[in-house]
């Protein structure tokens, strides 16, 4: 939009020159043809005698000047204020002048106008060239008037620019406001809904714990079902939790930072560890941790947790039977890094831009019936983004994958 406003304003000021340099020649050439009938008398007497009745007198007030030249180019008379520092003989070129267009000159401020005067011989009817009238006139006033414009446009530009600017922001605000309206209702919906999920299913999930832990009243055939049931609602508890959770991330205005406190990653790594021990122990897998290092981060414990206890269950989750965990932290310039890796199925290197985008799963995790999804990772990067940190993955498919979690060292 500015390149086609630089266009039109160029356009403009160009049109305005050429308009003004038109109006300075026309004037010129009026001076000079009023001049042209005086140049035998001028040639003759000389100016004397001839100043009262100069009818073209009144034209010099506006520093212009007019000079009388015979047909050798010499100056014979002159009159005005404003004259060129160049003389006519070097530059005249009769023949061009006898076609009928006069000359024109700028040098030194000056602008100038040449005509060529002709006498017509009564007897041979043949046209005799008696000398030159050259009307001359300071630059001054239309450079100050085109300096004027050039103000004028330039401020005239910029006010339009920031008026136009202005506008599209506006327009682009009234378009935009109506979806940023009903994303915010969708987040606003989803919180809600999530919310009021967590009820009934914490009811379902006492009522079939309560169930559970009565084996004698339950009739065999219903038994595999209140597992399943149990199964479902622990999952879509977990759902209703991240869901809620990422609602209430992508709405939060408050600065975070203040609740956060100097968390030992050390200790809270070696707490999950001894958590999922018994996870790992029954799919047969072994967790080694290397926390020998006592480092810090400021942050939220419990998000913390949950962002390290989803790479943790990610880990036992897509590794299969037999295979292994390595929980390890160090130190590098300002940061703590927090790395995981195991020797499970690994990801696809076309996937590995997905993985942590929300709801996306590889098809092998589905194909295997593996719970879950595919929140996990999108909360795990929203944590540690949260944190002014990050996490990174390098994975190989069937080798296995190797999560890290880089945050600032407190
Ligand atoms: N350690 C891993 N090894 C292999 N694939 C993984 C690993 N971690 C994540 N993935 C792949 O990335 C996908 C997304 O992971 P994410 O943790 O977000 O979801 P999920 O584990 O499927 O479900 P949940 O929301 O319960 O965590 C997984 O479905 C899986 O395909
Ligand atoms: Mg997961």
């Amino acid at each position: 939009m500015s390149a086609l406003f630089g266009v039109s304003l160029t356009v403009v000021y160009i049109s305005f020159t050429r308009s003004l340099n038109q109006l300075l020649d026309q004037e010129l050439l009026t001076l000079a043809q009023a001049a042209a009938p005086s140049l035998e008398t001028v040639k003759a007497e000389g100016l004397q005698d001839f100043h009262k009745n100069l009818p073209w007198h009144s034209l010099f007030e506006r520093e212009q000047g007019l000079e009388w030249f015979n047909a050798e180019g010499k100056l014979v008379a002159r009159e005005g204020t404003t004259f060129p520092n160049f003389s006519l003989s070097k530059y005249i070129s009769p023949l061009h002048l006898k076609r009928g267009s006069p000359l024109l000159q700028q040098q030194d401020g000056v602008h100038t106008l040449t005509i060529s005067v002709f006498s017509e011989n009564s007897h041979s009817n043949k046209l005799r060239l008696e000398g030159y009238i050259r009307a001359s006139e300071s630059t001054e006033e239309t450079e100050a008037a085109l300096r004027k414009f050039q103000l004028g446009l330039g401020l005239g530009g910029i006010m339009a620019l920031i008026l136009s600017s202005i506008t599209s922001i506006w327009l682009t605000q009234m378009v935009l406001e109506p979806m940023q309206q009903s994303f915010r209702r969708l987040k606003q919906f989803t919180a809600d809904a999530s919310h009021e999920l967590r009820t009934p299913l914490t009811a379902i999930n006492i009522a079939t714990e309560v169930m559970q832990s009565h084996p004698e009243r339950i009739h065999p055939l219903d038994a595999k079902k209140l597992v399943a049931v149990a199964s479902a609602t622990k999952q879509l508890t977990c759902l209703a939790d991240d869901l809620l959770f990422l609602a209430r991330t992508d709405s939060a205005t408050v600065p975070l930072e203040r609740q956060w406190i100097s968390v030992p990653l050390d200790e809270l790594l070696q707490d999950l560890v001894e958590l999922f021990e018994p996870q790992a122990q029954a799919k047969g897998i072994t967790i080694t941790s290397n926390l020998r290092r006592r480092l810090f981060t400021k942050g939220d414990t419990e998000k913390l947790l949950r962002l390290f206890s989803n790479l943790l269950e990610n880990a036992l989750k897509y590794t299969p039977p037999g295979g292994s965990v390595i929980l390890s932290l160090a130190k590098h310039k300002r940061f703590v890094i927090i790395t995981i890796e195991d020797s499970g199925m690994g990801i696809a290197s076309e996937h590995l831009p997905f993985i942590f985008q929300r709801f996306w799963r590889a098809d092998k995790a589905r194909s295997q019936l593996i719970e879950g999804s595919g929140l996990g990772l999108a909360i795990a990067q929203t944590i540690a983004q949260q944190h002014k940190g990050k996490v990174t993955v390098i994975s190989q498919v069937g080798v296995g994958s190797c999560f890290q979690v880089c945050l600032p060292a407190a």
